[in-house]
């Protein structure tokens, strides 16, 4: 039998129903700090990654879904939302809308990663980008919404981890530092970390193989070597959670694996699996880096698979929608009616089935049955003759005559 791809899922209708009910919780919290949906292409030009994510990230360097198009022109899958949506702000010229412009988005990622638990090639990602603003208000109101986003879904076994990793300013001293901590043991680092040493030190301590993470341990940090400006905005940042009452940890460790993020990043960790389910940070030289104004942003975004690992966990008593009347019709004439009927009362947004088989009544009452029918309309050859009918509460069993127009079907349901 054919298959799917490695590290790609079926989403099956026993599960969707709860990606819905959690993808419009989330959607209402976006949309209650005003930011708006966007959605960009599936595939980019490689280079836009190569530029946005950084060449020596693990996602640039072994994880995208690169080809060349019968054009030549080599494609990447996206590996992540934030360079598209960028290039999109760019390309239609959005840094003439009112600033901040605030953008949401829920889309499919792709990256060719070591399948384990947690970690797909095809996975979705819902994330939040606020481009314009510098401060560090700012920051504070994507971690706030962030933290929203765990509240409407219920989840309580959430930490917040957050730290900085000073701008391009301040990098430049820290790099020394640590090339310095690096350098003494370059020769038992993998080939990549060889690679990353002099291009970009700072990518070694995401390293994800055994012996690097080891000699890694007692490596100096970058919030030790922030610059004024940015030792300044964390303070603020972290004085202004702190009396918000939003509960976080520094974590020194915290380097993030993309290349663009400057000053503050953080991550939302799943207190029982240890997994990060959200990520971000602020990226301040990324608009300037395709070629746009100076403009500093910042962003999140939350993988939705491991987000609902969570949702589940925390909301088992959540059930699928199940029909609210099933139409039993013995005969055309009658199934005509029950048409009628269906019709109607689908277009008032009723969830409505009817025999499409022409089955016999024992069957449909199966069916009926098996589907979950919250009530039941039986229209035989009399029913037809009175124009009335009889609906069964299917839970309940009571049952009440109606005529068989919409308006008093509706009246029972
Ligand atoms: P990221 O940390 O690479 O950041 O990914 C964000 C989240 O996506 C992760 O915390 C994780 O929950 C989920 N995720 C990542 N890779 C996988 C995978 N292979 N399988 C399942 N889930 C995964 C970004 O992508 C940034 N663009 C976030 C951002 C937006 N920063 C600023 N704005």
């Amino acid at each position: 039998m054919l298959q799917k791809p490695k590290g790609t899922r079926d989403l099956l209708p026993t599960e969707s129903y709860r990606w819905q009910d959690a993808e419009k919780k989330v959607k209402e919290v976006l949309e209650s700090y005003n930011f708006k949906e966007i959605r960009v292409p599936v595939f980019e030009y490689t280079e836009l990654f190569q530029r946005g994510v950084g060449e020596t990230t693990d996602v640039v360097q072994k994880e995208m879904y690169t080809f060349d198009d019968k054009g030549g022109r080599s494609i990447t899958l996206r590996p992540e939302g934030t360079a598209g949506v960028v290039r999109a702000y760019l390309e239609n010229g959005m840094g003439s809308m009112p600033s901040p412009v605030k953008l949401w988005y829920n889309m499919g990622m792709y990256r060719y990663e070591n399948v384990q638990k947690g970690r797909l090639r095809e996975f979705h990602q819902i994330g939040a980008e606020l481009i314009g603003s510098s401060s560090y208000l700012a920051d504070v109101d994507v971690i706030l919404m962030a933290n929203q986003i765990f509240k409407a879904l219920n989840i309580p076994d959430i930490k917040l981890n957050i730290n900085s990793i000073g701008c391009p300013k301040c990098r430049s001293e820290y790099q020394k530092k640590l090339r310095e901590f690096i350098g003494k043991n370059l020769d038992s680092y993998c080939d990549t970390c060889k690679t990353r040493f002099e291009k970009n030190p700072m990518r070694i301590l995401d390293c994800k193989e055994k012996r690097c993470k080891e000699f890694n341990v007692g490596a100096p940090m970058m919030i030790d070597y922030l610059c004024d400006e940015c030792s300044e905005h964390f303070e603020k940042v972290k004085e202004t959670l702190t009396a918000l009452n939003v509960d976080f940890e520094i974590d020194s460790g915290i380097v993030r694996g993309l290349d663009y993020y400057t000053k503050t990043v953080f991550e939302f960790i799943d207190g029982n699996s240890g997994l990060t389910v959200l990520g971000g940070g602020r990226y301040d030289g990324l608009v300037q880096e395709f070629g746009g104004q100076p403009t500093p942003a910042v962003g999140f975004a939350t993988g939705v698979e491991r987000l609902m690992e969570m949702y589940n966990a925390n909301n088992p008593e959540l059930e699928e929608t199940k029909p609210d009347l099933y139409i039993l019709s013995l005969g055309d004439n009658e199934s005509k009616k029950a048409f009628e009927i269906s019709e109607a009362l689908r277009s008032q947004k009723y969830i409505v089935e009817k025999d499409i088989f022409a089955r016999s009544f024992k069957a449909q009452m199966k069916y009926a049955d098996k589907i979950g029918a919250k009530n039941l309309l039986v229209i035989g050859e009399e029913e037809l003759k009175t124009n009335t009918a009889k609906i069964k509460n299917m839970i309940s069993g009571e049952e009440k005559e109606v005529s068989l127009d919409v308006e008093s079907i509706k009246n029972v349901l």
